[in-house]
């Protein structure tokens, strides 16, 4: 297959995960950056393209530009999907007038800022019929593939109990929220209904979805700004509780001192405890109710392990994979998916999946408003 030809928005000169998504899909290897729209600064964006060697005339000043330039260019030259690494405002805006354009879209999570901006990308979706991926990026490790195996299939028996945690530190104080990716985050206007809970409590939220297979259905969430001075929250907590019956809690928190990015879950079913670690990527742990604890690690030569896992290891064992990998296992996915062939367990998260993160985000902040009131997700109709 000829790599697929994708642009970007945004990423450009100092910003953090488009130049981890332009990795990701060169590791993908079926996956070519052929135009973007780097920054909002036009001088920065021409300087972005430049130093990533794109001609000149593809490298746009604006993501309209782009949008215009690539949708008038012949088929078999102009970009086949449209990645959008923005702040999250933008992603709605963006995704809408390239899936009018005819261009497939590629967007980083959370979907959008607010409800009605992710329910008007729905609707472009739907009406354009154009196939749109989310980078719920820790969905795509071996690990949690696996798991999901375990868990989802049923193997270990009914799941009892979740516990997910999202610890990051990185906010810990006023001040230490300096640089360009505190300050969109920090703010409604660009960030959206909430701060911690849509940054990375969405993670985690998605995470349980797709090891358990199994729906949240309501949540009672508390929500608050630690640091004085903040309108969006930068620690909080939930429970909530699963379709068939399990019960969790979800914590999503910036203000953690002396934490990287702690996400971690442990998932109780009726047989086994199902436990994982981002930073800790490759060892999944099994500790079984009636038998010895089991450690599984990824490799290519790991027969034990069930496919949907195995597609996405690419070293053999002993040779670590992590957060690139997993972000390039939904590069080659998604490209997959531009040329017709998505395979049956894809690594990127579905536009549903990317709008059941958006009603968790309002769920937990209309039940916050309302001290901790247990609501009910909205389900889409
Ligand atoms: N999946 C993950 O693990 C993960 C990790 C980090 C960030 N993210 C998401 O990625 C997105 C970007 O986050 P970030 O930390 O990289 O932010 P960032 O501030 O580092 O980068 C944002 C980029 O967007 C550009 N930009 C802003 N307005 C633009 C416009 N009008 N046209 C073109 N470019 C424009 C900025 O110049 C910058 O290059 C967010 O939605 C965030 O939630 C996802």
């Amino acid at each position: 297959m000829r790599p697929v030809r994708y642009a970007m928005v945004g990423g450009g000169e100092g910003a953090f995960i488009g130049p981890v998504h332009r990795t990701a899909a060169a590791i993908a290897g079926n996956c070519q950056l052929v135009a973007g729209a780097f920054s909002r600064d036009p001088a920065r964006a021409a300087r972005s393209g430049e130093a990533l060697g794109l001609p000149a005339e593809r490298s746009y000043p604006s993501w309209s530009a782009l949008l215009d330039g690539e949708r008038d260019l012949p088929a078999d030259e102009r970009a086949e999907f449209i990645a959008i690494v923005t702040p999250n405002h933008l992603h709605a805006p963006v995704a809408i007038a390239a899936l009018e354009a005819g261009f497939p879209v590629l967007t980083d999570k959370p979907l959008t800022d607010t409800i009605a901006a992710a329910e008007s990308f729905a609707n472009a979706a739907d009406r354009t019929g154009g196939l749109v991926g989310v980078t719920h990026t820790y969905a795509a490790y071996p690990m949690v593939r696996q798991a999901r195996e375990l868990v989802a299939g049923n193997r270990l028996g009914a799941v009892r109990r979740v516990a997910v945690r999202y610890t990051q530190g990185w906010l810990a104080r006023a001040e230490d929220a300096v640089g360009k990716q505190a300050e969109w985050r920090l703010d409604p206007a660009r960030s959206g209904l909430a701060g911690a809970f849509g940054d990375i409590g969405t993670h985690a939220f998605n995470l349980v979805e797709t090891i358990t297979g199994d729906p949240i259905t309501r949540l009672s969430a508390e929500l608050r700004a630690a640091v004085p001075g903040r309108t969006l929250d930068d620690d909080g907590a939930a429970m909530f509780h699963l379709a068939g019956g399990g019960r969790g809690t979800l914590i999503a928190s910036q203000v953690c001192a002396g934490d990287a990015n702690g996400l971690a879950i442990s998932i109780w079913c009726e047989e086994a405890g199902v436990h994982w670690a981002q930073e800790n990527p490759n060892v999944l742990r099994v500790a079984r109710r009636n038998g010895p604890e089991e450690i599984w690690t990824p490799g290519a030569d790991r027969g034990y392990l069930d496919p949907p896992a195995m597609r996405v290891t690419r070293t053999p064992s002993g040779h670590p994979e992590g957060y690139l990998e997993a972000f390039a296992n939904i590069y080659h996915d998604f490209a997959l998916a531009v040329r017709g062939r998505p395979p049956e367990d894809r690594c990127y998260a579905s536009l549903a999946e990317g709008m059941r993160s958006m009603r968790f985000i309002a769920a937990a902040h209309r039940s916050s408003a309302d001290n901790a009131r247990w609501v009910e997700l909205e389900n889409d109709a």
